[in-house]
């Protein structure tokens, strides 16, 4: 079978590689440099899987610049590429879902489209309607950052927005690549299946929001968080995971999939949903305050990602927290080593540790890193258990 992939970051280059050990997959992306990378059997970005995998010399797979090199003649088309969130239309951006698609109904139209792009709540049904000539399918992504492929390797759970013979073809495409055999296959409608991504990630939101703000409460009343976490975890029914208290959740899903559901609501009634959104503001303001309250000169933000490893930093919550504290005129500098800019947003960017720490009054890090130990008197953060 040959599969095209469209779009690779973290969603289409994990697929690509899965796919690619039994199939012939041409990955494309409009990022010349990506391209040579993965060509060089170099990946673009950080993940262990990925790495391994596309030096192991398994793979039937090469990348493309020429979308048309990619589609032509593909049995199945993959797309991968972004859906940011617009703040002015209050909903997600799917044009480049869009114009992918355009052009495969040019040229390929007898291809099984599989939208892996986090999409708007029935969107999959409009672009049915647009082009009734192909078949569409949504199947959503679950993955995570640096753990991109062994979350395809080790699915949680596969899920297809449609019950036809192509659609279960393409789950046990994704089974056939994957280690782990005993994987639930869920098939449903097109937007039942838009909307399991959407509700599962705002899920995950409302955990987090919730210790976070357990979180507040113990801290403003001056109680112990810990084993306040650690006795409520101690019900099986909430349990004693994903519950570490952050500056607020982020990265790239969290923030715009929380969103783009609470626009999907309008006119439905619901509290949480707004909520939840609400609540990833009102902790930043929150830890921004507590900042500010110990009245420092200068605010060094150590590390702008959200984990040790990883290698991006879109919609990290500190960044949130370092632009509350920059507001109120108080001089805040960044301590970031995937960063190679002088600035960052006007800050600037001190990459020599020891410089780093002289400098600051208070070092603000959403996690707490091993480097940080001998000055921990000097350090703000609320993880208190080392993890997610
Ligand atoms: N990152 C995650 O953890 C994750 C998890 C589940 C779902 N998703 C969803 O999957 C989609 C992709 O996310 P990602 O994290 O892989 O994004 P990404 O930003 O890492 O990668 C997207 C890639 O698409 C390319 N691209 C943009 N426009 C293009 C076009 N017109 N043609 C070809 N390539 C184009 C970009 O250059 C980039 O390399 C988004 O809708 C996201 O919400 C992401």
């Amino acid at each position: 079978m040959k599969i095209a992939v469209i779009g690779a970051g973290y969603v289409g280059l994990s697929n690509a590689v899965l796919l690619s050990l039994s199939h012939e997959v041409v990955l494309h992306d409009i990022l010349e440099e990506k391209i040579n990378c993965i060509n060089k059997h170099v990946s673009p970005i950080a993940d262990p899987e990925i790495e391994q995998y596309l030096t192991s010399g398994l793979l039937n797979l090469r990348a493309t610049t020429v979308l048309d090199e990619a589609i032509k003649r593909a049995n199945y088309i993959i797309i991968a590429t972004p859906t940011n969130y617009d703040p002015q239309l209050n909903y997600f951006d799917t044009s480049s879902v869009d114009v992918v698609m355009d052009y495969i109904s040019q040229y390929n139209e007898k291809a099984i489209i599989i939208i892996k792009s986090t999409v708007p709540v029935g969107y999959t049904v409009l672009k049915r309607k647009q082009h009734p000539r192909m078949e569409i399918i949504f199947s959503p992504e679950f993955l995570r950052e640096g753990k991109a492929l062994y979350d395809n390797l080790y699915p949680s759970r596969i899920i297809v927005g449609s019950d036809s013979k192509a659609a279960i073809v393409y789950a046990n495409l994704q089974l056939e690549g994957a280690k782990k055999k005993e994987v639930p296959v869920l098939y449903t409608e097109s937007t039942e299946a838009e909307a399991i991504k959407l509700f599962s990630n705002t899920y995950l939101a409302l955990r987090v929001a919730f210790f976070n703000e357990l979180d507040t409460y113990a801290e403003i009343r001056d109680l112990n968080t810990k084993q306040i976490i650690e006795g409520v975890g101690l019900d099986p029914r909430i349990g004693s995971h994903y519950n570490n208290p952050s500056f607020g959740y982020g990265g790239y899903c969290l923030p715009k999939d929380t969103k783009q559901l609470l626009a999907n609501y309008k006119d439905i009634p619901q509290n949480i949903m707004t909520a939840i959104v609400d609540a990833n503001r009102t902790r930043k303001d929150h830890i921004a305050d507590m900042i500010i309250s110990r009245e420092p000169k200068v605010v060094g933000i150590y590390r702008l990602v959200m984990k040790s490893n990883s290698d991006n930093f879109r919609q990290s919550s500190i960044q949130g927290v370092m632009k509350r504290i920059k507001a109120k005129g108080i001089e805040v500098i960044v301590y970031e080593p995937v960063l190679h800019e002088e600035f960052f947003f006007g800050s600037k960017v001190v990459n020599d540790f020891d410089e780093f720490i002289l400098k600051t009054d208070v070092i603000v890090s959403n996690r707490f890193f091993s480097e940080l130990e001998p000055v921990r008197n000097k350090v703000y953060t609320r993880d208190l258990f080392n993890r997610d």
